[in-house]
């Protein structure tokens, strides 16, 4: 199995309990629509894919705990863990606001770069290519 079907199985364990609106159909969703874009801009599909795949991925966990578990924060921990399979990928945490993640702890936890929404979309193209204009360093690897 590649990389890409694992992260696709593992997501889809994770998001077959979700409910309500950020459940596997929800990343589908958001899944066709990322390709469609990605592909008329001339992204890297692959990341493309991989993001829109483990963009929700900790909304169960926020869910099942009727919100004491803060979903941009555990799925930051579990796309990291994910991840592994590829350190060389980098992640960015795009949420809405939280009073339990920051800028601060997100770094902290290896990751390469955030944003609070909404987000101008000038604004989510800098900080991409700053991430990806920056060398690796063991900061910004997942692992
Ligand atoms: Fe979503």
């Amino acid at each position: 199995m590649n990389t890409f079907a694992k992260v696709k199985q593992k997501a889809r364990n994770i998001l077959n309990d979700s409910r309500g609106s950020h459940d596997w159909e929800h990343t589908l969703r958001v899944y066709r629509l990322a390709e469609h874009i990605g592909k008329v801009e001339q992204a890297n599909l692959e990341i493309v894919r991989l993001a829109a795949l483990l963009h929700d991925i900790g909304r169960h966990h926020q869910d099942i705990s009727n919100g004491k578990v803060c979903h941009a924060k555990k799925g930051a921990e579990m796309a990291r863990e994910i991840l592994k399979i590829r350190p060389d990928i980098r992640i960015l945490l795009c949420t809405g606001h939280s009073d339990r993640m920051s800028a601060e702890i997100a770094q902290r936890m290896g990751i390469a770069g955030y944003l609070q929404k909404p987000v101008e979309i000038e604004s989510m193209a800098q900080t991409v290519r700053a991430i990806l204009d920056r060398p690796p360093s063991k900061e910004t690897v997942a692992g």
